[in-house]
């Protein structure tokens, strides 16, 4: 088989590029298929064996995957960039708004509890108790909510534990210092 300019243009002996194929297309077949002259390409989830919709997972994976190629051959080869699995389903969109209700109706909760104790004494002792409680158990929820809870990004910060984070802080300096 003859080169032409797709030869030229990826650096590859014969003409042939490996169809990504998710899990299916790993590392082993990618380095087998470049080593031979055509061009490998990794799937998103190679080296797995199932499908994850996790960005980060996906960028793990496929991490992984590009230095074992690397590490069997030197021969150039592709990588499939996923930009999406598609739409949220209407199930999970509706757990997402079921999170964000409870997420604001403990945070009012929290808050009238806060504002009562502040408006019958805010020195007092049973104050400092309850800001003290309330600081512990936002930081909690945080920590909750970062590792199982909604995860929009807000600039560099998952948005619910950032807003847990901020709402103890600022109970904390205004109330426990
Ligand atoms: C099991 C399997 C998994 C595939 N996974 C992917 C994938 O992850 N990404 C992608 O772009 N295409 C994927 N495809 C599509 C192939 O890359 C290719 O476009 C398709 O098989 C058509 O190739 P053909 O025209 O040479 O038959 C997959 C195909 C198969 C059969």
């Amino acid at each position: 088989m003859g080169k032409n300019r797709i030869c030229e243009l990826l650096g590859i002996r014969y003409p042939i590029i490996q169809a990504p194929m998710n899990w299916v297309s790993g590392a082993d077949l990618v380095a087998a298929v470049s080593k031979a002259g055509g061009l490998g390409t990794i799937g998103p989830n190679a080296g797995s064996e199932d499908i994850t919709p996790d960005v980060e997972l996906t960028g793990e994976r496929m991490r992984t995957q590009i230095r074992k190629v690397k590490s069997l051959t030197d021969a150039p080869f592709a990588v499939n960039v996923v930009a999406g699995f598609g739409d949220i389903s209407e199930d999970n969109r509706n757990i997402i708004k079921m999170e964000w209700i409870v997420e604001g109706v403990s945070l009012i909760f929290i808050g009238t509890i806060v504002g009562v104790v502040t408006y019958i004494g805010p020195l007092g002792e049973l104050s400092r108790a309850v800001y003290t409680v309330v600081v512990a158990g936002l930081l909690a929820l945080a920590l909750v909510s970062l590792f199982t809870g909604f995860k929009v990004r807000f600039l560099p910060f998952r948005l619910c534990p950032f807003i847990l984070t901020i709402s103890a802080v600022l109970i904390f300096l205004g109330g426990v210092l």
